[in-house]
């Protein structure tokens, strides 16, 4: 990418190994570039196939909402290589693959509820046979009414799982009483996740009741359970493994489940082994996506911009089905303050039920929905007031410390180590703030068509999965009598780098060289019960597990060395490759090899729990969070106000990783997240006809950034800092949080519309900022300038 990029090297913080050496804070490739770069790493596809393996393909509705009245196969099963046909009445077990609640069959039972949903497996001797295959079912529908928008889910009272409330004070009396009030909406698209590696599982079954299912998931042992359940079997049956993804996003946590059920469900009917890959198209047609949200709010707020009294009523489009809609409208309730004390607080938040995809999580998870309403209205409080909305955003921050009592969020957690406002101090000052408004000003002075805007935007994110028994983790290390070490944890691969973090981190623990130490592939039968790879946590609650077990194994050998060589086992050092006990120093191969001779145990198993989370779903309020992670950006943009064209000219942003456990992989991680959110707010549109067919359902109609529309001048650096929490040395999550980066281009863009007017005029722009929104945009202003 063509980025400058700067990452502070801080000093690593585990003081049972001395500063000097470390193999943690260390920018470190990540452990798979180079079989990337060369094409060599392993995806699902490219295990090679047993013999005999057979391809699936899955025949989908093509109603939003109708009742099958008859389904005729003959055709079907007519077309070359065609081995089978399987619909709902031919799963063994439970026909559900819903990862909270039961309402999502993997094969429709008559109801078809959106267009895309799966219907029949088709299982044939290639791939190209089934999906050739599928298109030949002749099946008739009786329609029924379809609803297909938030609001019309609103209107009709269809949610998938009961509306949200959470209040604080009197919302109602603090916005009748405050000095200035106002009033809008906004509309804010959903996003597809765009892996490269399209959904996919391998199904071979095992001996008796076994069966091996190479998976593409970020959550191996879900999709244990929904195949031991679609089988009838038990989870020691089945074993999912999972060497890496070629990107989950989200997109992979509950949803890789169908194809894992689907593929095993053939494999179990044939003892063949099955594949079922999903082509482009079909994946977009058949899979959830971000939930896209309308809201609706009243603010109140003072002469100085102040929030006085924050009223907000937000509603996604959750699609047919619960998935993890509600955990998804809890984090954007969660998030609706981003870095802002609100005041009094009336937040109702629903999960539409439409007949649409069954969204599902996306990078942040709902956090981006929550803060992305409140920056869009703090951008409205600063226009209003005629201020710059940075004063805006500064004056409403979470106070330093108790300062008042505004370091109380919405849900009643204490904010206890907010570095906002000094992080924000030092990216106003490095990217020039003020002196590039004077100068954007008075560019736009003198031009009359191209318009430049400017936007500073914040980010606090909780970190932590809101349902507290997900945040535990396992692994497992293996010391072999070489000295070389395999790790296995319970945390999937999907580029962000965690295989590489918890290597690190036991390497550091061990005193060896990274390249000492390898991960497998995740894998439910060696740690079990594991969770979703996801809300940012894996590294941190993996890696914790991860050194937990090689701790107990340098204990061990502490003690074998110290009584060897007549030491102390408290001061032997690991480091550099080296043992040391008292001024000996003794190569750590060579003590694992003695060790072995000694009958020592060389391997271990480490668990991980977050301490001191807690949250009450009824009242939504408790500690759902162990820390937060703070960042900002600037965005400068400049926009064509006859066309709606525009190009990102220069992006700075400032992470808070804590003390970075790999600064190298995680700006890389930044700038990832900063192009993806860029293009739900901007290019990324989703876009159902009528009938409810989404219509963008490939590269060629749905938009995601490319390189060129990364900016010439993109500036990722991490603000240094120590996590006050006792997290994995001190770092902090890196993977979701800077998705939230990039509402300063979305923001950039409006300042350049409501330039139009005078920066008189609110601009209704709504995401994604299409050079359509735009245009809209730029005309409404130009309509309130004219009346
Ligand atoms: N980075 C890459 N390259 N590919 C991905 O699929 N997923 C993101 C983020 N970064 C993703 C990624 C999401 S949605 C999450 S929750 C985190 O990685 C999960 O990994 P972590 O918890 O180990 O950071
Ligand atoms: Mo990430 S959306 O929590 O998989």
């Amino acid at each position: 990418m063509n980025s400058k990029t700067e990452a502070f090297l801080t000093q690593p913080a585990t003081p049972a190994v001395p500063m000097a050496w470390a193999e943690v804070g260390q920018s470190h490739p990540h452990e798979s570039a180079v079989l990337h770069v060369l094409g060599e790493a392993t995806y699902t596809d490219d295990i090679p196939e047993a013999a005999g393996t057979l391809h699936a393909a899955l025949g989908i509705s093509a109603k939003a909402h109708a009742n099958i009245l008859s389904m005729n196969f003959d055709a079907v099963k007519a077309m070359p290589g065609v081995v089978a046909v399987y619909t709902h009445k031919d799963i063994p077990g439970t026909n559900d693959c819903g990862p909270i609640i039961h309402d999502d069959p993997i094969l429709s039972e008559g109801l078809v509820e959106y267009v895309g949903q799966p219907i029949f497996i088709v299982v044939a001797t290639s791939h190209d046979n089934a999906r050739r295959a599928v298109k030949k079912a002749v099946i008739e529908y009786e329609e029924l009414p379809a609803i297909l928008t938030p609001q019309a889910a609103r209107d009709a009272k269809s949610f998938v799982v009961p509306p949200m409330h959470l209040a604080r004070g009197d919302a109602q009396a603090a916005f009748e009483r405050s000095p200035h009030k106002l009033k809008g909406s906004l509309h804010v698209g959903g996003q597809e996740q765009f892996y490269l590696e399209g959904q996919i599982s391998y199904a071979i079954p095992k001996e008796g009741k076994g069966m091996l299912i190479y998976c593409s998931t970020q959550h191996p042992t879900e999709m244990q359970h929904v195949v031991a359940h679609a089988l009838h079997r038990q989870s020691h049956d089945i074993v999912v493994e999972c060497r890496r993804m070629g990107g989950g996003f989200g997109g992979k946590e509950s949803q890789s489940a169908l194809w894992a059920a689907c593929a095993a469900i053939s494999a179990a009917h044939l003892r063949r082994p099955v594949k079922l890959r999903a082509d482009r198209d079909d994946d977009m047609m058949v899979t959830g996506k971000r939930h896209c949200f309308y809201y609706e709010y009243e603010m109140g707020y003072g002469d100085d911009g102040r929030i006085i009294a924050a009223k907000v009523e937000m509603v996604s489009r959750a699609g047919f089905s619960a998935d993890l809609s509600a955990p998804v409208a809890t984090r954007a309730v969660c998030h609706f303050d981003n870095a802002y004390y609100l005041g009094d607080v009336d937040i109702r938040a629903m999960a539409g039920k439409t007949n649409t995809q069954s969204n599902t999580a996306f990078r942040g998870f709902g956090g981006p929905q929550g803060a992305i309403a409140i920056e869009y209205i703090v951008d409205e409080i600063a226009r209003n007031l005629g201020m710059d909305a940075l004063d805006v955003r500064k004056i409403n921050f979470y106070g330093r410390n108790d300062e008042e009592g505004r370091n109380v969020t919405q849900y009643n957690q204490k904010v206890v180590d907010n570095v906002i406002h000094d992080l924000v101090a030092q990216l106003e000052e490095e990217s020039s703030y003020r002196k590039r408004r004077e100068e954007i000003n008075a560019f736009n002075a003198s031009s009359r068509v191209l318009k430049r805007g400017l936007a500073l935007t914040p980010v606090k994110f909780g970190i932590a999965f809101n349902v507290t028994h997900f945040n535990q983790a396992g692994a497992l290390v293996h010391i072999y009598t070489d000295g070389s070490v395999l790790v296995n944890h319970g945390g999937t691969e999907m580029g962000q780098g965690i295989n590489t973090k918890v290597c690190q981190v036991v390497a550091h623990e061990l005193g060896i060289d990274l390249a000492m130490v390898r991960a497998t592939a995740t894998d439910t039968s060696k740690v079990a019960n594991t969770s979703a790879t996801a809300a940012s946590t894996g590294a941190d609650l993996n890696g914790k597990a991860a050194q937990d077990a090689a701790n107990t194994i340098r204990k061990r050998l502490a003690e074998f060395a110290a009584k060897r060589h007549d030491g102390d086992p408290a001061t032997v050092r690991f480091e550099a490759n080296f043992v040391h006990v008292g001024d000996q120093a003794i190569p750590f191969a060579e003590l694992v090899q003695k060790a072995y001779m000694a009958r020592i145990q060389l391997w271990s198993d480490g668990f991980y729990a977050t301490p001191g989370l807690h949250w009450d779903p009824k009242t939504m309020s408790g500690n759902p969070f162990s820390y937060y992670a703070y960042g900002a950006s600037v965005s400068e943009v400049v926009v064509d106000t006859l066309t709606g064209e525009w190009k990102l000219l220069q992006a700075d942003a400032l992470y808070d990783a804590g003390n970075s456990l790999n600064p190298a992989i995680d700006v890389g991680q930044v700038e990832g997240a900063f192009i993806q959110g860029m293009g739900w707010l901007t290019t990324e549109e989703l876009w159902w006809n009528p009938a409810g067919k989404l219509m963008t359902h490939a590269p060629s109609t749905y938009k995601i950034p490319g390189v060129s529309d990364c900016p010439e001048n993109f500036n990722v650096r991490l603000f240094k800092n120590r996590n006050v929490m006792d997290s994995i040395h001190r770092s902090k999550a890196v993977g979701e949080p800077p998705l939230l980066l990039p509402f300063s281009v979305f923001l950039a863009i409006r300042d350049a519309c409501s330039s139009v007017g005078g920066h008189r005029y609110n601009p209704p722009l709504r995401a994604p900022a299409t050079s359509e929104a735009i245009l809209d945009a730029i005309s409404a202003v130009q309509a309130q300038g004219a009346a």
